[in-house]
């Protein structure tokens, strides 16, 4: 049986919800990783430092017994936030980053900027003091097709926020295209960039298979073959600007299955499992380790996990759904098979 052993690794982009559903998600991400960047759009979101740390808190104290975790905070940036609310983050030393929503792009962005310039003296700080500013990059203009919006989002506003602040460290959440990859790779060292195991694993084919897959849908939206064979290459090719990000994103049953469906897929069950399955079919599993152990803690400039994992090549069947509070979960892989295994 084929087995790998990684140094411990982090989830750099997670969703850990608040109440039950934390109660319910947090024990799958503490027994894969050490730690994780912990996204802030809970509703309402967090928006300050006193919100970060009290929110920390509480996923502690969801923290099952004997498990050891250490959620890495961050910020919703809004059209208010100002230069001293980034100066106040950075010295707790718990606020690792701040969540740029474009507003109305994604699943609980309302509160996030209007405009892009509004968040200029933010920028500035988080230049000034060394916040790395995490982008979910795609722009919401109606007239733009769903599956250009993270192109579009390059040109129209991520290359000019670079131009107007070129030291400052971004993070462009959860790439799903070419285009991002190449702009990425060809970019100054203070842009990565984190990339999904559902991007790697699916195209957009998997929205529509015998009909419609809500379980299926995220933001970005999944994409035509051409771009997961891209981000494949990317994850894969050792180059430290590409980092393992989740964006595991849970939601209750009925949200996913109704007449307007949200976005998310929940994938921390199974995370490391999945990604060593997207490396395996690049050939690349020793690649794994930089991926998901080394090249995050690097860009945000923490030290490497001492413990290690385990990874054993054998199937393991999941259930249809699991209970949640009083609410269901449908993971990635519902109803069927992942094909390796975290050894306990
Ligand atoms: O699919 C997504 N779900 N994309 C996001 O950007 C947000 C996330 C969520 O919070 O559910
Ligand atoms: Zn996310």
């Amino acid at each position: 049986m084929k087995h790998l052993t990684l140094r411990r690794p982090d989830d750099w982009h997670v969703h850990l919800r608040d109440g039950e559903m934390l109660q319910r998600v947090l024990p799958d991400t503490a027994k894969r990783f050490a730690r994780a960047i912990v996204m802030p759009n809970l509703k309402p979101p967090v928006r300050t430092t006193a919100d970060a740390q009290a929110y920390r808190e509480r996923i502690l104290a969801a923290l099952p017994s004997g498990m050891s975790f250490d959620p890495l905070m961050t910020l919703y940036l809004t059209d208010r936030t100002s230069a001293d609310d980034i100066l106040l983050a950075k010295a707790s030393g718990c606020v690792h980053g701040i969540k740029y929503y474009p507003a109305g792009a994604t699943t609980n962005s309302d509160a996030g900027l209007t405009r892009i310039q509004l968040g200029d003296d933010a920028f500035a700080a988080m230049q000034a003091c060394g916040m790395p500013l995490l982008i979910h990059g795609e722009v919401t203009d109606p007239s733009v097709d769903v599956f250009d919006r993270e192109a579009v989002f390059i040109e129209r506003y991520l290359i000019p926020l670079m131009q107007r602040f070129p030291r400052l460290k971004i993070v462009l959440e959860h790439i799903t295209t070419q285009q991002a990859a190449d702009f990425v790779a060809q970019a100054p060292a203070n842009l990565a960039a984190t990339i999904t195991p559902h991007h790697l694993l699916y195209n957009r084919n998997a929205l529509f298979r015998g009909g419609l897959r809500p379980h299926h849908y995220c933001l970005p939206v999944l994409k035509r073959e051409t771009h997961r064979l891209a981000l494949l290459r990317a994850a894969t090719s050792g180059n430290p600007k590409f980092f393992l990000g989740t964006d595991s994103a849970p939601h209750p049953r009925h949200d996913k299955e109704s007449a307007c469906g949200c976005a998310g897929i929940y994938s921390a069950h199974a995370a490391i499992e999945l990604y060593a399955e997207a490396f395996e079919q690049a050939d690349a599993l020793s690649r794994l380790e930089d991926f998901a152990s080394h090249f995050g803690a690097d860009f945000y400039e923490l030290p490497y996990n001492q413990e290690h994992i385990t990874l054993v090549q054998q199937t393991r069947h999941l259930p249809d759904t699991w209970p949640a509070g009083d609410e269901t979960l449908v993971p990635l892989r519902a109803g069927e098979a992942v094909h390796w295994q975290l050894v306990d």
